[in-house]
């Protein structure tokens, strides 16, 4: 089977921090139209955007008020349509956020369903009775939300509960309900008539849920993946989802199916024959090294060997039943520089990052910033932080001092990511001429769009070179649908061979700034075809790894 996204290159593109046109500081839809030709240079064939629907903006537009609107923060349905016009004129594909596991407290829907237990709309969402523990009033059961606190919320109208595994005001609506379903189909084909090419689907792995009973986790408030996660109703759902909409606009659907998802799983949304979705995110190779447990950046340590097992083990499981989309991380992580990545090495490293990844069988979905190397923010005090989560978080800690506080907040936040995209060296980095809702990192005048354009040695550069490997005539057949085997290769060395009936080609990459080697035994090389350094050393069949390189090379088998 062969699709257009198979030989697309994506780039997510979070709207509040790309490009603000209009001076107040926000990140806006015109920004993203203004910015195409940027990405067109860089290769990109296709762009996720984020949440730009209008919203009070807890969950920066994640928490939805209205489905069918544009946020007056980013712009007019009017922009939207421009944006989608230039885009089809740079031949750009268009995937937008469908949020259906939540809306906004503020959604109408909402205020009607709370407003009685008679009220029509009251089975959209989940409400439930408390529980009277000694004479005390608690939740109905001891699930906690992903951003702290109980899943559940008291409301005081009718005395009960709603769920809600995100923040306060993200209600969970309630998909057993076969009018939520028939709304929420209707949400998406609005935006498909408007000339999109399909979605990145919100948490879509949270559809279903157990029966309402304590988790057997802890005594106390616990997250419990299990009560609320790839659950049996979920696929019926998808399929139905996929029967009545995606099919007919034969649209491309990335679900984000979180955590605990096993492989058995994202093959049961994702597998060719599954007839739910195109594919799925997860988020197994995110936290590959030592992050939650230091004390000190300086102490931060990559995986190699986790991050190569879970690469590999995805690239095999999907290999002839499925398609994956291949990215690093995205806008709830850390950055990826410095997740993976070494300052020492800045380019050297960033540029091995991009060849690790993307030379890889799937769809590469670059995060916005990644091609130029962004890194994270250097968060001293609570006021620098917005995300909801962050924040929640940093109000549950105690019993340490401040600076460790921020510290422990910062190691994980989602603000990271969601610093305003580094365009120049102008004040605010180009992104905006108004001081922007959250601070531009400070390594701007180094770091930045603009020059990396003016440098051809930099990590855009390597970006722009496997892009363009990846719809070169002579190899685009290997890289994009080309078997995936890893090579028996050394701790800090990551190897694998991509080959189809015409070519083999083998990706050996460093993780380490010590000297390491690898051997090509068998294979002997026909071309050198990308690298991160000017020259390749070998001898006797065995390449001699400076720190992080990474060699893209053409082999031959001697038999
Ligand atoms: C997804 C999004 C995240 C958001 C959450 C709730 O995990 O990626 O940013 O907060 O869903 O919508
Ligand atoms: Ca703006």
């Amino acid at each position: 089977m062969k699709k257009w996204w198979m030989e697309a290159v994506g780039y997510q593109i979070y709207p509040k921090s790309f490009y603000d046109t209009n001076g107040d500081g926000i990140g806006d839809l015109n920004g993203i139209t203004n910015k195409l030709e940027y990405l067109k240079k860089l290769g990109i064939t296709l762009i996720w955007i984020g949440p730009f629907y209008d919203s009070p903006m807890d969950d920066n537009g994640y928490d939805v008020r209205d489905f069918f609107s544009v946020a007056k923060e980013f712009g007019t349905l009017d922009d939207f349509k421009k944006l989608v016009a230039k885009a089809k004129k740079l031949d750009i594909k268009i995937i937008l956020d469908f949020v259906l596991n939540h809306t906004s407290d503020e959604h109408q829907w909402f205020i009607e369903s709370k407003s009685s237990i008679n009220n029509p709309k009251r089975d959209y969402y989940i409400w439930q009775k408390g529980k009277n523990v000694d004479g005390k009033k608690m939740p109905p059961t001891n699930w906690a939300s992903f951003f702290g606190g109980s899943a559940w919320k008291y409301d005081q109208t009718t005395d009960m509960y709603y769920m809600k595994i995100f923040s306060d005001k993200m209600p969970d609506l309630n998909w057993a309900n076969k009018k939520v379903r028939e709304e929420m189909a209707s949400v998406g084909k609005w935006w498909l008539n408007l000339g999109i090419d399909g979605f990145r689907i919100d948490a879509v792995s949270h559809l279903d849920r157990a029966p309402f009973e304590d988790s057997l986790l802890d005594t106390k408030t616990v997250l419990d993946w299990n009560k609320f996660s790839n659950l049996p109703r979920v696929h019926n759902y998808l399929k139905e989802m996929n029967n009545d909409l995606f099919k007919k606009y034969d649209a491309l659907t990335i679900g984000e199916v979180g955590g605990a998802a096993s492989i058995d799983s994202a093959i049961e949304y994702s597998a060719f024959e599954s007839n739910e979705l195109s594919m799925v995110f997860n988020f197994d190779h995110n936290w590959c090294n030592n992050l939650h447990d230091i004390d000190n950046y300086n102490d931060l340590k990559t995986n190699v060997k986790a991050l190569k097992t879970v690469f590999t083990k995805w690239q095999t499981a999907f290999e002839k039943i499925g398609w994956i989309p291949l990215n690093w991380l995205n806008h709830d992580q850390p950055r990826l520089m410095s997740q993976y990545g070494d300052s020492d090495y800045f380019k050297e490293s960033g540029k091995m990052l991009a060849s690790v990844r993307y030379l890889m069988r799937g769809t590469p979905f670059i995060f916005q910033g990644e091609e130029i190397g962004m890194t994270n923010y250097p968060f001293k005090e609570y006021n620098e932080f917005r995300d909801v989560s962050s924040k929640n978080y940093y109000h549950s800690i105690e019993g340490i001092n401040e600076e460790e506080r921020i510290f422990q907040v910062r190691k994980t936040s989602r603000d990271h990511p969601r610093t305003p995209m580094q365009w120049n060296t102008s004040k605010y980095a180009g992104f905006s001429t108004k001081e922007p809702w959250i601070n531009v990192n400070p390594n701007y005048l180094e770091i930045n769009v603009e020059k990396c354009l003016n440098d051809y040695d930099s990590i855009w550069y390597h970006y722009q070179r496997i892009i363009d490997l990846r719809s070169n005539p002579l190899y685009k057949d290997v890289i994009v649908y080309g078997t995936f085997e890893e090579l028996d290769s050394r701790d800090n060395v990551y190897a694998y061979k991509r080959e189809n009936a015409n070519k083999c080609m083998i990706v050996v990459s460093s993780f380490t700034k010590e000297k390491e080697e690898y051997n090509l035994k068998n294979y002997e090389i026909k071309e050198v075809i990308l690298s991160n350094y000017q020259d390749i050393k070998i001898q006797n069949n065995i390449i001699e790894l400076r720190p992080y390189e990474s060699v893209l090379v053409e082999v031959m088998k001697n038999e």
